[in-house]
């Protein structure tokens, strides 16, 4: 059910779109309208504008766009009615709870349920008699009864029904189970618990949802679907962007915050002092999880294991996590332990010490760059001043160049104009193919706009007549009565001008002003983007009725064409008809 206009309206005005961006995006003036760094993709270069004027965003980037809910959503993982209630929340309106609900929204809440049930019942059974195997193991490895409950964590009993039928009882069906992924179906078509006799970690949402699990097989039994098994992507998840802990460690983060790998080193971490810690679940570390992280905190300390998968993760997660332009330090924790082993044989005093004296990235490399190289030959001393000397080539800062230049020749009896004259002659090669690569970002938008709208290609001429009239109709509705009768929706060339057309034209007739909103609810945010950049393009001119003529004249042209190369079989008679109808068409339109 639709959220009433005057009610959408209100919610608009209290949160106006410069001010909810700004909490997420830093923003710069730019005429009238502000720019800043895409959130959606990684970029330097901001093509991420702001358009107060029409209370709309649009990305030059990646293509994304709409109005102030739309950004919400796409920031918080909403769907559209969850971000208008979000900021009806925010700024004191209250919404009817059942009232606009859309049947996704039902279901989400029904998984949310389930989820918390499911949690539930997992803790009981780890608190109970029958679930002291489960407690004995955790309080095992170091975990305080509290901690336990903090984290909401839990066992799930050996047995392949067990909360199949307490969900039933409490009223779930089948099917909402399968969708929370809580149960499975066997090959047979009998359904059964996913989660078997393992340590349960329930993932929380930042805004303190159960969206999924994660169990831990007990030792020596990960034979069956592995060490740990972990919720697919539901409609409540997606494991490319949550991290587990970031229910608690969002609100101890301000200065800095610590990824680590697994469940266990973030709850162990917690409890010994740092609930500024958290991990990416079971995945790589994706730029969604980057952009969510640089929104609480100004730098990230990453502790990664000490293996070879674990110095790659830790370069991949530091590369993206730059882009953000959050600070980025690196801990090695000796004798490749984890944090959890670290902080149970060391303790939290010296744990911090690590992190006190985490090495700059920049460090870090210089360490890396050392590895399996025999400083002592001379041979070895030049590949490693070689490779330090790219290292320090990629720093912008001319202090931070000086510094480990100086470092290192003092290391190494070079002389220091050797190294300067080698450094800057790789930064010049460097900084060349840098601007490079900005420029064509900058030229080539990452995005293809035939994948918003694909049947362009079937007339390039006649989509993009499409486009120029929903701009100038944008901008001008009142020539939209004049515009339908010379062509009618139906005669637009591709589908989602014929969408957006049919919103414009429905909306003059209703009386309504056309801004972004009108359209936020129907169309992708991609598609959204499109029409942004199109209301914001000024196509219009000094003569707009013109302008939408020499349009309406294309698009109809170019329909007829496409109408006569469908029909291949069209009898001769038919095509010299169809040819009179263009010519006809023509004149009526000059
Ligand atoms: P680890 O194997 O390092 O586990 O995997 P851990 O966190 O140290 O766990 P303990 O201390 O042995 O109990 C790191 C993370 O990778 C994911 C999990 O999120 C885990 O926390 N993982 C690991 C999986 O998703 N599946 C697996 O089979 C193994
Ligand atoms: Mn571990």
């Amino acid at each position: 059910m639709a959220i009433p206009e005057d009610v959408l309206n209100e919610i608009r005005y209290r949160n106006d779109i410069e001010t909810v961006i700004s909490q997420y995006v830093t923003l710069n003036r730019r005429g009238k309208n502000l720019v800043g760094l895409c959130p959606f993709h990684g970029e330097k270069t901001p093509s991420f504008t702001v358009y107060p004027e029409t209370s709309s965003f649009y990305c030059f980037g990646c293509g994304v766009g709409g109005d102030v809910f739309t950004f919400t959503g796409l920031i918080e993982n909403l769907n559209y009615i969850e971000s208008v209630k979000l900021l009806a929340e925010k700024s004191g309106i209250s919404l009817p709870d059942n009232g606009y609900d859309d049947s996704m929204q039902r279901l989400k809440n029904r998984i949310y349920d389930i989820n918390r049930e499911t949690g539930r019942f997992y803790h009981e059974y780890l608190m109970s008699d029958a679930g002291a195997w489960a407690r004995n193991y955790l309080l095992g490895r170091g975990l305080s009864l509290s901690t336990i409950k903090k984290f909401g964590l839990g066992a799930a009993p050996d047995s392949w029904d067990a909360l199949i039928n307490h969900l039933k009882a409490k009223g779930y069906s089948i099917d909402e189970m399968l969708t929370a992924n809580v149960i499975a179906k066997s090959n047979r078509g009998s359904y059964y618990d996913r989660f078997r006799k393992r340590v349960m970690f329930p993932i929380i949402n930042i805004r303190g949802n159960v969206v999924g699990f994660s169990g831990r097989a007990m030792p020596g039994e990960d034979k069956q679907g592995g060490k740990y098994v972990n919720t697919s992507d539901t409609p409540v998840y997606k494991k490319s962007i949550n991290l587990f802990g970031i229910n608690i460690a969002k609100n101890h983060c301000a200065e800095r915050m610590i990824l680590v790998e697994g469940n266990m080193d973030v709850i162990s971490l917690h409890q010994a002092g740092f609930p500024n810690t958290v991990a990416p679940m079971g995945t790589a570390f994706t730029e969604e999880q980057a952009s969510l992280l640089s929104r609480y905190t100004k730098e990230i300390i990453l502790t990664m294991d000490a293996d070879e998968a674990g110095q790659k993760a830790i370069k991949r997660a530091a590369g993206i996590l730059e882009k953000t332009g959050l600070k980025v330090r690196v801990i090695s924790i000796p004798n490749g332990k984890d944090p959890d082993e670290f902080i149970k044989k060391n303790g939290p005093d010296r744990f911090r010490a690590l992190l006190d004296g985490a090495v700059s990235d920049i460090e870090y490399k210089l360490l890396m760059a050392a590895k399996g190289i025999d400083l002592d030959a001379d041979d070895g001393k030049l590949k490693y001043l070689a490779a330090a000397a790219e290292i320090i080539a990629e720093q912008n800062d001319v202090m931070i160049r000086d510094i480990y230049i100086g470092r290192l020749c003092d290391k190494y009896g070079v002389s220091r104009t050797a190294l300067n004259t080698k450094v800057e002659e790789l930064r010049r090669k460097f900084v060349r193919v840098k601007e490079k690569k900005e420029i064509a970002d900058i030229i080539r938008p990452k995005y293809n706009k035939d994948d918003v709208n694909p049947e362009r290609r079937n007339s390039i001429k006649g989509t993009a007549a499409e486009e120029s009239l929903i701009a100038v109709l944008l901008q001008h509705p009142d020539f939209c009565k004049w515009a339908v009768e010379k062509l009618p929706p139906e005669n637009m060339i591709t589908s989602l001008n014929r969408r957006i057309y049919e919103i414009i034209v429905k909306a003059v007739e209703e009386d309504r002003a056309l801004d972004v909103s009108l359209f936020a609810q129907k169309l992708l945010p991609a598609e959204l983007g499109l029409l942004v950049s199109l209301q914001n393009g000024n196509k219009a001119g000094q003569n707009p009725k013109r302008v939408l003529n020499d349009c309406i004249n294309v698009i109809l042209g170019e329909k007829q064409r496409l109408e006569m190369s469908r029909n291949t079989d069209a009898s001769v008679e038919e095509w010299a008809k169809g040819l009179q109808n263009i010519i006809d068409k023509k004149q009526k339109g000059n």
